[in-house]
């Protein structure tokens, strides 16, 4: 294998805030991620409405989630951390949030702005929400759109963030139960119209085009509320009160991907991640790399509260490109950048389509890793609604996150099975899912060293 350091040595000083991640042929050992970051929003979220203390364990406590806990801690819900992960959320009562005296910043979730606006416009609650620059640029008329048809009064500038909710009076429970079809598959809207159902006259339905994260579903289930739900739709009757209880974390599958992805690409003798959350509206990326040719084993699959858990064994594999099946798409949404790099070190094309949804991630995912694989020499092609990629060409060189913790972190793996160094730079923002991500990888055998 050829080896480009020297592109790199010949390259200007770095900025700040930049990872080098250097080619590695060895990877192994076992880990533990952190926590699921759509769980621990929604544990937040719920645990402030719910009628009793609601105990937390394997809290995620990275940017985004400690946003929404500033939110609600400002909405008047005590949040205290009783142990290492591990969090009691203490709500006023179900109807007694206050109205916050400042606007709520949700810094760069989509998910912290999008559930707790649904939240807010059931309980009638005024409020102005809004983040950080890639928040503000992220549509918002989704969500919007069926909280008005529920009877919200909602604006939202341009269809994006700041949100501001006018509130009603009486506060509680003016809203009304809906129909609603969802335009795409989505579970943040899905959520967001369900939590102002809880507070809402009547049923709400929710119906969606195809399979999405089913987290809200079942944690308001596991709280007593009175909700059905399966592949094509959830329904809920308003108004009523959750249970206070206990709400285990599972460690988040989409930070888990990067270390799957790696393991196929350098785990000689396997690589074990312990108590990766297997709900199958999240796990599309197994299907996608085993289809690829990807040896990876679930070993000792168990429950954790609503959430099903297990053991990932992954080894050192030869992948192939794919066609990516659609319907696997919803299922993989937040896997794809680092798909991307699995395909790029595959034999042969992977093509993906119907993935339009990733432009309006915290980056446009298909634009961002286009650039960043064609700056490490992959042959792409991109297309509105996905890419092509020609695997085989990993090579050194530099490229911008764009402020995207998830393409960061998988330009980090590509730099395992590049031919020489990738400089990657914008890194800040990966502690807003996954703090200690650079720790845990050398711990595992990665030459990833920060800069600037
Ligand atoms: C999430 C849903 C997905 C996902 C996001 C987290 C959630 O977004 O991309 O990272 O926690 O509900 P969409 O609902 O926009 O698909």
């Amino acid at each position: 294998m050829a080896d480009d350091t020297s592109l790199l040595l010949r390259a200007s000083p770095v900025s700040a805030s930049s990872w080098v991640s250097a080619p590695t042929h060895r990877i192994g050992g076992s880990l533990t991620v952190p926590g699921d970051k759509s769980v621990s929003h929604r544990a937040l979220l719920l645990g402030s409405i719910a009628a009793g203390p609601i105990e937390v364990e394997g809290f995620l406590d990275s940017a985004d989630c400690r946003a929404t806990r500033t939110a609600v801690e400002a909405l008047g819900v005590r949040v205290e951390s009783i142990g290492n992960d591990r969090l009691r959320v203490t709500g006023p009562g179900p109807r007694g949030l206050r109205e916050p005296a400042q606007p709520l910043d949700l810094g760069n979730s989509g998910t912290g702005i999008r559930l707790l606006t649904g939240l807010l416009a059931g309980l009638g609650i005024k409020a102005e929400l809004t983040g950080d620059a890639s928040l503000r640029s992220r549509p918002m008329e989704r969500i919007a759109a069926p909280l008005r048809q529920m009877g919200a009064r909602i604006e939202a500038r341009d269809g994006h963030p700041p949100i501001r909710l006018a509130g009603s009076a009486p506060r509680n429970g003016s809203l009304t139960g809906i129909d609603y079809t969802l335009p795409v598959a989505s579970a943040q809207v899905k959520s967001a119209i369900l939590l102002a159902g809880l507070s809402a006259s009547g049923t709400t339905v929710v119906r969606q085009p195809a399979v999405s994260r089913d987290h809200t579903e079942r944690m308001l289930q596991s709280l007593g509320a009175p909700i059905v739900f399966d592949q094509t739709h959830a329904a809920i009757k308003g108004p009523c009160v959750l249970s206070g209880g206990h709400i285990g974390v599972p460690a988040d599958f989409s930070s888990a991907a990067f270390f799957l992805v790696a393991g196929l690409l350098r785990a000689e003798e396997g690589l074990l991640i312990r108590g990766v959350g297997l709900n199958p509206t999240r796990t599309g990326l197994l299907d996608i790399l085993r289809a690829m040719g990807g040896r990876i084993e679930i070993r000792d699959q168990r429950q954790l509260g609503a959430e099903p858990v297990g053991d990932l064994w992954v080894q050192r594999s030869v992948l192939r490109g794919i066609d990516v099946p659609p319907e696997l798409v919803p299922l993989a949404i937040d896997e794809f950048p680092i798909l991307f790099v699995a395909a790029a070190a595959a034999e042969g094309c992977t093509r993906v389509r119907g993935a339009a949804e990733l432009r309006v991630k915290e980056s446009d995912r298909i634009a961002v890793m286009a650039r960043a694989l064609s700056d490490v020499g992959v042959g792409v092609n991109e297309t509105t609604d996905g890419m092509d990629v020609e695997g085989g060409g990993l090579r050194a060189g530099r490229v911008d996150s764009a402020g995207d913790h998830r393409v960061a972190m998988s330009m980090a793996v590509a730099g395992l099975a590049a031919t020489g160094p990738v400089q990657i730079s914008d890194i800040r923002n990966v502690d807003t899912s996954f703090p200690g991500f650079a720790e845990l990888a050398r711990s595992v055998g990665f030459a990833l060293e920060a800069e600037g």
